[in-house]
């Protein structure tokens, strides 16, 4: 098997981690909760959970090498084969990457928009957007198809000439994107607004609500719950430093959440637009922004939309990895035949999920009170990955040799970080992300 180099790796893990949810998702949020103490409870999250679950699954691939499902059996001290079940956790990444698919074509729709024509008011803002998502099927479609067709190519080519190579390439342009965003942002007067707005805390609007947001939102950017991260690690090089590596992935996906959402405040304040939009903050607040701001704006859209991109398609790749690499390994397939599998699976979900969306469709596709995309979000988010996370945790905590866990771990890092994790792992995080889990659904109030 080809492996990542360290370095491969690590721009692979932050390419799946960066991706929508720290530019559109985590922005929008943190302006819905409030700003400031939202980010709190979230770099909480991030560090006590997030974090957490990210080494075990790093711990899990580098030790196994191996696909989620074989992982789980290999190294379960019993070796108890039903833990191959496991492997169901490889499907939330190929149904979130249906749905992300179809954002990512809304993008790609808005760079081409951002050459030309950007909206010169709010309210032909809000339609132009609206109108996207619930008339125009045929453009969706299309746009969702180069999406689905970029994607599928990147994964043909396997893990080191496919994803690594272009996770090296567009890493540093997306990062090279924000830093000029940055830069722009902090010569605004409203910067030091944006700061004080994600820095000071205002607890008002923090409750059960914003705590479950804060942790759907770690699981999420950090790509946790879908068997990426174990998968991604299985390709990591035997002895390079899985808890490093993971320390890294978590501070860089971190910088670039609170980046975005710092030079997107900047923006909307000295457009002296709202903090709380919501989704449709980059869809319908931004480019109105942009637009009053003449050519540059131009200029500045285009950079944004395609900082967006390229983040996303970094991260959609790393969605469909951990079935690929069952599919071959499990069953024998060759990766072509697995790509053609699973990327039929996805692109014929994505479509189900805009038209669920769309003005003709939407009633027959609208189940119990929630339309397929947002089925497919809540299936995911809410449902599969915490419970993956939970299983993980468990499984580290009770069903795998403790000793060989410990041995691993202090090849690379003092006992003492080995006894924090174990202990968050073993008695914390599985018991804290259930209650919050049943809480969400409902079971629990
Ligand atoms: N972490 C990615 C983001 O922030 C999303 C993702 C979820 C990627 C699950 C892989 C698996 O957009």
């Amino acid at each position: 098997m080809n492996k990542f180099s360290r370095l491969g790796f690590i721009f692979a893990a932050a390419g799946s981690a960066v991706g929508l949810g720290n530019i559109w998702k985590f922005p929008y949020i943190t302006g819905e909760y409030g700003g400031g103490a939202f980010v709190i409870v979230y770099l909480l999250c991030i560090v006590f959970i997030g974090l957490v679950v990210f080494i075990a699954e790093s711990y899990l691939g580098q030790t196994s090498e191996a696909n989620v499902s074989s992982t789980f059996v290999k190294l379960s001290k019993s070796k108890n084969s039903n833990w191959k079940y496991s492997g169901f956790m490889v499907f939330g990444g190929l149904i979130i990457l249906s749905f992300y698919s179809v954002v990512l074509g809304w993008i790609l729709n808005y760079i081409f928009i951002s050459f030309a024509s950007l909206p010169e008011s709010s309210e032909l803002a809000g339609s132009y957007f609206n109108s996207l998502v619930s008339q125009k099927i045929e453009l969706q479609i299309f746009f969702h198809t180069i999406i689905a067709l970029i994607t599928i190519f990147i994964v043909l080519r396997g893990v080191k000439e496919g994803i690594e190579k272009i996770n090296l390439i567009l890493m540093p342009l997306l990062g090279l994107i924000l830093f000029g965003l940055l830069i722009y942002a902090i010569n605004l007067d409203s910067f030091s607004k944006s700061v004080e707005f994600m820095f000071s805390a205002n607890w008002n609007k923090i409750d059960d609500n914003a705590l479950l947001a804060a942790l759907g939102q770690a699981f999420f950017t950090l790509s946790l719950g879908t068997g990426t991260i174990l998968t991604y690690s299985a390709s990591l090089p035997k002895n390079e430093n899985f808890i490093k590596s993971s320390f890294y992935v978590g501070i860089v996906d971190t910088i670039i959440a609170i980046i975005a959402g710092l030079i997107i405040f900047a923006f909307l304040f000295e457009a002296g637009a709202k903090s709380s939009a919501g989704p449709g903050l980059v869809f319908i607040s931004l480019p109105v922004i942009f637009q009053q701001w003449g050519v540059l704006g131009n200029i500045i859209a285009i950079a944004f939309f395609s900082a967006l991109l390229f983040a996303g398609i970094t991260s959609a790749v790393s969605m469909i990895e951990p079935l690929l690499m069952l599919f071959i390994e499990r069953f024998n397939m060759t990766r072509r035949k697995a790509v053609v599998i699973c990327g039929s699976i996805f692109y014929g979900l994505g479509i189900i999920a805009l038209l669920s969306m769309s003005n003709s469709f939407k009633d027959s596709l609208t189940f119990f009170g929630k339309n397929a995309f947002d089925w497919m979000d809540f299936l995911t988010s809410s449902i599969s990955m915490p419970i993956a996370a939970i299983m993980t945790c468990i499984f580290l905590g009770y069903f795998v040799d403790k000793n060989k866990i410990r041995d691993k771990f202090t090849q690379h890092a003092p006992k003492i970080v080995f006894d924090i994790w174990y202990f968050l792992v073993k008695y914390l995080v599985p018991f804290a992300i259930a209650i919050l889990l049943l809480n969400k659904i409902g079971v629990i109030k």
